[in-house]
């Protein structure tokens, strides 16, 4: 009777969740299915042909108000990038939205690719804001808000007029006037798609070296001069746990030993230094992610820490007041976003920048 209690049991389990069933047996006692509720918090895919996209809906002009408080610090006011993120707009032209094909693509001497020149798709856009953006608070928005900013983009790049508000009753439409749309092929090796009727062949010939060959092959990684440094010192981005320490791009790359990223036997000296003091602040910017936006020697988008700490000293309430609430015009035009971090972080960070932000 027990055993026939869980053979039906099994079966039920078998129509409900396969990749559990197939795991149980692999690693028998070790792990259990996924809930209903954990596979829709995972299962959050929007396909080209719109399943899974969420019902909802945002204008351009709400959609403006969310890209200028959680956008625009990186992708710049018209979505063109402040200099350190990716230009998301521009390129694209009235006659690419006719067309479904972005001509800027095929020039060469055309500076740059936006993602609206790319994208073919825009359950792409809207996938990939809703999963991956803003950057530093992701899956922080709303569903609304993420129809909204996608239609501001689109209206960025004149594919939705002004007054549009885009929803999943006519992101189809919209489809029809994605400037890239027909830049999607799978007529290439890549993919051998049905086209090449089993012809297919690889993109590169290579050849396996079968004489005289090289005992080892070293593979590493180089950076030329003028690139180590262009987003500040690595070294001060990573998180001061784990294995992936960075780089210290202010030193000159060192001549002996392949590798220069990672490794702990030489970890440049800051490093060494801030995992010893192990100082919580650091350990805190790290994880709430201020060196999205901060360095300590060198502006990105906001100041450098030295800066913050010479200008504030024992400031500690305006400090805390100010990482709380966010705030512009101190430093520059970009706006600093607030941020959602405990406050008790808050205050040791505050802390430390007011007693002088020292490494
Ligand atoms: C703190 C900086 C930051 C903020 C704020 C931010 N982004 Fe991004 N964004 C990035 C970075 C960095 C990338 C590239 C990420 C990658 O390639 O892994 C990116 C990539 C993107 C892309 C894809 C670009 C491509 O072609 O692959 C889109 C679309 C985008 N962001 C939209 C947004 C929207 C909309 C917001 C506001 C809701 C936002 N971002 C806020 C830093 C930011
Ligand atoms: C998306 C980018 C971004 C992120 C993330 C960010 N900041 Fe900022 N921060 C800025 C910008 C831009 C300014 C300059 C604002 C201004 O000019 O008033 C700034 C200014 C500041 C200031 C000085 C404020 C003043 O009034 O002078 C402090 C302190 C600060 N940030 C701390 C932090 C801390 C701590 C974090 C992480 C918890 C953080 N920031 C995360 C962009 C950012």
């Amino acid at each position: 009777m027990y055993k026939c209690h869980k053979v039906i049991l099994t079966a039920a389990l078998v129509l409900t969740t396969v990749g559990a069933f197939a795991q149980s047996v692999a690693y028998p006692g070790i792990g259990r299915p996924a809930t209903t509720k954990e596979v829709a918090a995972w299962d959050i895919d929007v396909r080209p042909d719109f399943k899974g996209l969420p019902p909802g809906s945002g204008s351009v002009s709400q959609g403006q108000d969310v890209w200028e408080l959680k956008c625009a610090q990186c992708h710049g006011v018209f979505g063109e990038s402040n200099e350190v993120f990716s230009p998301l707009v521009g390129g694209t032209t009235n006659e690419d939205i006719k067309n479904g094909r972005v001509a800027n693509l095929t020039r060469r001497d055309f500076p740059g690719r936006t993602t609206m020149m790319k994208v073919a798709t825009v359950s792409t856009l809207w996938d990939y804001i809703n999963r991956a953006m803003p950057w530093t608070a992701p899956k922080s928005l709303k569903t609304d808000e993420v129809y909204a900013v996608t239609a501001y983009m689109l209206n960025l790049a004149y594919v939705v007029p002004d007054n549009f508000v885009l929803s999943d009753k006519n992101i189809a439409e919209v489809q029809k006037r994605m400037p890239n749309r027909n830049g999607m092929s799978t007529q290439h090796n890549l993919w051998p798609g049905k086209e090449f009727n089993g012809s297919a062949k690889p993109d590169t010939a290579n050849v396996a070296c079968m004489k005289d060959c090289v005992p080892e092959i070293k593979v590493s990684s180089m950076l030329p001069d003028y690139a180590r440094n262009a987003h500040g010192n690595l070294a001060e981005q990573n998180r001061t746990v784990g294995q992936q320490k960075g780089a210290d791009t202010l030193q000159p790359e060192r001549k002996s030993g392949a590798s220069v990223m990672g490794e702990s036997p030489t970890a440049p000296p800051s490093v060494k230094a801030a995992a010893k003091t192990a100082d919580p602040a650091l350990a805190l910017l790290a994880k709430h992610n201020c060196n999205a936006c901060h360095a300590q020697e060198r502006k990105v988008v906001g100041p450098s820490f030295n800066d913050m700490a010479k200008k504030y000293p024992g400031k500690v309430d305006y400090l805390s007041g100010k990482i709380k609430s966010g705030g512009a015009g101190v430093w520059g035009p970009i706006p600093m976003p607030a941020q959602n971090a405990p406050d008790a972080d808050i205050k040791t960070i505050a802390s430390w920048l007011a007693a002088g932000g020292a490494k």
